[in-house]
């Protein structure tokens, strides 16, 4: 069975990032092997002062743990237009060139507004594309996150929740061909 790490892509505590994860790893689950990361956890106080290119023995571990699979799911929140800056701390202190070479990749935003962190999505898209993950092409967008998901049942739209499932079904397919 192939691997998908799911990252939460910020700090915050409780974070609706988190409740998404949870979420999404309940339907994956089921279906193959996951394991659910958070930025809460990185050890971000070992980073302090540019210590780029350093060996760091909690970074290692954190990204040696996470980067031991078939394929990533990142769950985005959009803050001030952007993905929150601790995923691009994180992504700085990946190992280069290696971390991401023909990682398959795949996209969940969700933010307060009404465009579901398209932009943050985007703009990780093209960073991962220069660090040359395979990227699946079909993303998510969760607007209005606080109205329109719950953490039992999913996106309120009948519609939208169809859309969900087809992304992340068809991500275990597109990580299944990858790595085959
Ligand atoms: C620092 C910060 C900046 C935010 N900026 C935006 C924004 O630009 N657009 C938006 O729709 N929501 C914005 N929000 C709201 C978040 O997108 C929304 O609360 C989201 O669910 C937060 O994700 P989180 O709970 O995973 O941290 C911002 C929230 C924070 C904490």
């Amino acid at each position: 069975m192939n691997k998908i790490h799911l990252l939460s892509s910020t700090d915050r505590p409780d974070s609706n990032a988190l409740k998404v994860t949870n979420y999404v790893n309940g339907y994956l689950s089921e279906k193959t092997d996951t394991k659910v990361f958070s930025l809460e956890d990185y050890p971000f106080e070992d980073i302090v002062g540019g210590r780029y290119g350093d060996e760091i023995e909690s970074v290692k571990k954190f990204n040696d743990r996470f980067l031991d699979t078939d394929g990533i799911l990142f769950i985005v929140p959009e803050y001030n237009g952007g993905f929150p800056g601790v995923l691009k701390f994180f992504i700085d202190y990946l190992p280069f060139p290696d971390a991401m070479y023909k990682m398959p990749v795949s996209f969940i935003g969700e933010a307060a507004g009404t465009f579901g962190a398209l932009r943050p999505v985007e703009h990780l898209q093209q960073i991962l594309a220069y660090r040359k993950a395979l990227i699946y092409t079909e993303r998510m967008f969760i607007s209005r996150v606080n109205d329109t998901f719950d953490t039992e049942d999913g996106l309120e739209s009948d519609f939208l929740q169809g859309l969900l499932e087809d992304q992340l079904d068809g991500f275990i397919e597109f990580v299944g061909q990858i790595k085959s």
